[in-house]
């Protein structure tokens, strides 16, 4: 029997990631090849009319999994309903801007959304934030929305996990589909700690441990960490706009895995309401390794962290302390 239509919606539809988003929804990248969906577009009023011509596109695709497309200006209509929220609409970070620095343009216009989701989404929907500054966001949008329970609210660091297997891949000159278990800690940001300590490769002899394979930990613990820590900001300079391609892959990634599963022995990263695990202050959207089954995410415990590991995931919580506060301000 045919399954019923999942109502996604998109903020920011007529941005540049909604641009690239939106039609790998409708071709069932993010949720699986047999699941139909109904869009649900949602922009403000300036971009009316190019919502509408991405509406008119998704018409002429003729996507098989497609089953409606709601595209509006209208917060309420656009929240009605849905199973999955991908918050996207915001003001980008341009060149020479830290995320944090698009914070004050951006929270109150997430209060208000969080509103409209409690009231109008369905319930149980899962949330993914997108737009920067992701965690915090993420944060504002948990704390204004208190029906909406904490772990349906999530952060896109998926974008820096897969940034972070391709870095290895180039390296050692490997399929990226055989790396597999880096971890993201903490803020979608310049103090993001991507570590590689328990990281693997598919080798032909077996599972091997990246460390062992690159054999240069100079590398591993510098070069490595500042390139992917600052890849967003080297795509934004070449591109002269921010990642969207990837950033939209990376979200159908999030979402897909958070629904259908993690494979066996295999985590991802995800930007989720901390408990306290790892001594990460509770209170804060920060990233973590997850596994995630019928429909829910884990934290993976008991990994071993080393003196470095432990400075790093300390610092970028700091920041994200800090960025907390900082919204706090300017909602006040
Ligand atoms: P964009 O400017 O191309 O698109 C943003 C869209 O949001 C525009 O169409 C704009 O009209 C719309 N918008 C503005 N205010 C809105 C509101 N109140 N409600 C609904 N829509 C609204 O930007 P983009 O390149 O698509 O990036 C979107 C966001 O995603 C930015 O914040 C960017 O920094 C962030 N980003 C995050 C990641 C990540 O990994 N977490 C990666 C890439 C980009
Ligand atoms: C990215 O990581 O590509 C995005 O967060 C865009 C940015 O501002 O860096």
């Amino acid at each position: 029997m045919a399954k019923e239509p999942v109502r996604v919606l998109v903020t920011g539809a007529a941005g540049q990631i909604g641009y690239a988003l939106v039609p790998m929804i409708a071709r069932g990248v993010m949720l699986g090849a047999d699941q139909p969906v109904i869009l649900h577009m949602l922009d403000i009023p300036p971009a009316a009319e190019a919502l509408n011509g991405v509406k008119m596109e998704l018409v002429d695709a003729a996507f098989p999994l497609l089953k409606g497309v709601v595209a509006t200006t209208d917060v309420a209509e656009a929240c009605a309903g849905v199973n999955i929220a991908v918050m996207v609409g915001g003001f980008p970070r341009k060149e020479g801007m830290e995320r944090k620095d698009v914070m004050s343009k951006n929270v109150s216009i997430y209060k208000s959304q969080a509103s409209a989701l409690e009231q109008y989404a369905a319930p149980n929907c899962k949330v993914l934030f997108v737009a920067n500054p992701a965690n915090t966001n993420a944060l504002i949008l948990k704390e204004f929305a208190p029906s909406i329970p904490a772990k349906n609210v999530t952060c896109l660091t998926r974008l820096d996990h897969n940034r972070a297997l391709g870095q290895i891949s180039e390296r050692l000159n490997v399929p990226v589909s055989e790396v597999k278990n880096v971890i993201i800690w903490g803020n979608h940001s310049s103090t993001q700690y991507p570590d590689v300590n328990h990281a693997t490769v598919k080798t032909s002899a077996g599972e091997k441990p990246v460390r062992e394979l690159v054999k240069d930990d100079e590398w591993l613990n510098g070069e490595f960490i500042t390139t992917v820590q600052q890849r967003g900001a080297a795509i934004i300079k070449a591109r002269k706009l921010s990642s969207a391609l990837s950033a939209a892959s990376a979200a159908c990634d999030h979402i897909r895995d958070w629904v259908l599963g993690t494979p066996e022995g295999t985590w991802v990263s995800m930007g989720v309401y901390s408990d306290g695990s790892y001594n990460v202050p509770a209170g804060l959207i920060y990233s973590f390794p997850v596994t995630c089954k019928n429909g829910e995410w884990t934290v993976v415990q008991g990994l071993p962290i080393d003196e470095l590991s432990r400075k790093k995931m300390d610092s970028t919580a700091e920041e994200l302390s800090e960025e907390k506060a900082l919204a706090y301000s300017c909602l006040t």
